[in-house]
């Protein structure tokens, strides 16, 4: 992961599509001066697509807000992080990146005491074994069980949230988990962190669920200056129609135009 010893004060936060603000509402209690949250909605969801189309999407949208007055970039999608990290490095040599598989993973594989963990994720993520192979590197002894949820984001997406649909997926998708004595298990998608209410009661106290959002701020907070910002300028760059983007943001994340 990229580093750099630059202050942030204009930070790209990018997601395929509202997941993303899951994380750009955690980095707000730093101070930063400027984010612009980049989600491509013309194509979200990303995960049932194919790694070239998810390259190609990712690199079109970002190319579209990189400029020379941006100081850094957090890719806030497992997704493209697992695919594109690598990519946009190489387009960017002088852009400290910083993607969310990598700290998700290396939290899972400190904190689980039996080495038995689970990782939730889009299907491009789970097919693609990043966080799996991260965690093997640090604990090649590991157990490790994954599970795609193709249905979670396009539910996520919809203009209402179906709760009763949204339990059924999650019952189908994280019941089976719990059968292999995991006490870990990866939210390795930022779609997710906003239905962690539904989440939570289904996996029990017993289970420590690692979240990106938190682990994020974390990471950048030595990178920061120390500051006081009442309000942080926020700018929304999306692909699609930005009326129904704010609406959602509105729903999932008030806090964010608030602020
Ligand atoms: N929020 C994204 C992630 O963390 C991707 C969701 C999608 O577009 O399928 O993987």
């Amino acid at each position: 992961m990229n580093d750099t010893k630059k202050p942030l004060h204009k930070l790209v936060v990018f997601d395929s599509g509202i997941g993303g603000l899951s994380v750009l509402q955690e980095l707000m209690k730093l101070p930063i001066k400027e984010f612009v949250y980049c989600a491509d909605t013309a194509h979200v969801p990303y995960g049932d697509k194919t790694p070239d189309e998810i390259i190609s999407l990712t690199m079109k949208t970002l190319l579209s807000v990189i400029d020379p007055s941006i100081d850094g970039l957090v890719l806030a999608c497992h997704t493209a992080s697992s695919l594109v990290y690598e990519t946009i490095t190489q387009a960017f040599p002088h852009l400290p990146v910083w993607n969310v598989m990598e700290p998700a993973a290396r939290s899972a594989a400190h904190t689980s005491l039996n080495k038995r963990i689970g990782i939730i994720g889009t299907s491009a993520t789970i097919a693609h074994s990043r966080h799996k192979q991260t965690i093997l590197n640090i604990e090649p002894d590991a157990y490790i069980i994954q599970q795609a949820c193709p249905d979670l984001v396009p539910l996520i997406e919809a203009p209402q949230l179906d709760i009763d649909a949204t339990k059924a997926a999650l019952h189908r998708y994280i019941t089976p988990l719990l059968a292999h004595s995991i006490d870990t298990l990866i939210i390795g998608c930022t779609h997710y962190e906003l239905i962690r209410n539904l989440i939570n009661p289904l996996v029990g106290k017993d289970i420590a669920l690692i979240s990106t959002p938190p682990l994020m701020t974390a990471l950048l907070y030595p990178l920061v200056e120390n500051q006081d910002i009442v309000k942080p300028v926020i700018s929304i760059h999306v692909t699609g129609p930005q009326i129904s983007f704010l609406q959602k943001l509105n729903s999932v994340a008030p806090a964010i135009l608030q602020k």
